[in-house]
């Protein structure tokens, strides 16, 4: 099997799509204590609480995978280039030089590839002899019930890889997506939501399909602070509800909060549950997240959707085994 180091490993939900492929990790360093019990209950007990700014030296690999914070390269974030957190995307050049992979694959929001980092990176590793090349993908377009676009940025030294053909031209829906869960929480398996209450359930009962923090301003002014009067200067996607008929927006980390996106249930007044997120992001149902809601669901924002993860894996293991 082609071996795998994850570097900001998560729960490993990309971990999980190149497990799928045929690849096998044998060591990923997470800081996040829980995110690290996830990916050791549901992968491989390969994941460590552990600083990817230390390098284990006595690591060799095939393949790195890293999937550094994207807050400060992401048009929600400030984008500020001199965010400390960006700085670490470039700790997979110490790895590169210790590990001596044939190919790494860097996974972040599409700004990522504009940024002075991913060009140090990318000069840095022509020196050690690898290509690059990256990818701006679309989750929905390989049957993620969810739009989400993401960068994947690849250096090889064993040539470079094709990029994957999307397979859905008809994406999946959030229907097909919550197909067989019932609609009301039950608790079993994590199909758990926080249930809203006062001013909160007020708002959400009168949001339609598709609709959002404008059709409570146009059919319950009372129910809005002034500040959403401003709403020109104000994201919109807030309190937005889901359409069954459609792929999902981007499940982000807050989707346990209704006023952080577009995360209420196409036909029920609450937020989509922790079963519901982990669908959008094509995570087996078997997979068990570990810590409380709020944890579970950075882990799920966090990762990458795992089919979307499986086609770049499969595109890579194609220059191992062609
Ligand atoms: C975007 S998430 C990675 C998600 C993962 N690729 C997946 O598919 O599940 C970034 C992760 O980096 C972790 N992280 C941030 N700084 C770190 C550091 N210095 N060392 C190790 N992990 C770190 C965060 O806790 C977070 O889980």
């Amino acid at each position: 099997m082609i071996t795998t180091i994850d570097l900001f490993a998560g729960a490993g939900l990309m971990t999980e799509g190149f497990r799928q492929s045929g690849f096998r990790s044998i060591f990923a360093a997470e800081a996040d204590h829980r995110a690290v019990a996830s990916f050791n209950k549901n992968i491989e007990n390969v994941a460590r609480v552990w600083d990817v700014r230390k390098v284990d030296a006595s690591l060799q690999s095939q393949v790195i995978l890293a999937g550094p914070p994207c807050q400060g390269f992401s048009t929600l974030g400030k984008r500020d280039s001199n965010d400390e957190r960006n700085k670490l995307s470039l700790t997979v050049l110490p790895w590169i030089k210790s590990a001596n992979p044939s190919v790494v694959v860097i996974e972040n929001v599409p700004q990522f590839v504009e940024s002075i980092y991913w060009k140090r990176i990318k000069r840095a590793a022509k020196r050690e002899g690898y290509e690059s090349c990256h990818w701006i993908l679309n989750a929905a377009d390989f049957g993620v019930p969810q739009r989400r676009i993401r960068a994947f940025c690849i250096l090889s030294r064993i040539g470079l890889p094709t990029q994957p053909e999307p397979t859905h031209e008809i994406p999946v829906t959030v229907r097909q997506a919550f197909s067989g869960l019932s609609c009301n929480p039950t608790d079993l398996n994590q199909h758990i939501a926080p249930m809203p209450k006062g001013v909160a359930y007020e708002r959400i009962k009168i949001i339609p399909p598709n609709g959002d923090k404008r059709d409570v301003l146009r059919l319950a002014a009372h129910l809005c602070p002034p500040s959403w009067e401003k709403i020109g200067a104000q994201a919109v996607d807030v309190w937005g509800r889901m359409n069954f008929d459609e792929p999902s927006n981007t499940v982000r980390c807050s989707f346990q909060n209704p006023s952080k996106g577009r995360y209420l249930h196409p036909a029920e007044n609450r937020v989509i549950t922790i079963r519901e997120g982990a669908r959008l992001q094509g995570v087996p149902d078997e997979w068990v997240f570990v810590g409380d809601r709020t944890s579970m669901a950075r882990q799920i924002g966090n990762g990458v959707p795992v089919p979307l993860a499986k086609v770049v894996a499969n595109s890579i293991r194609r220059l191992f085994i062609p």
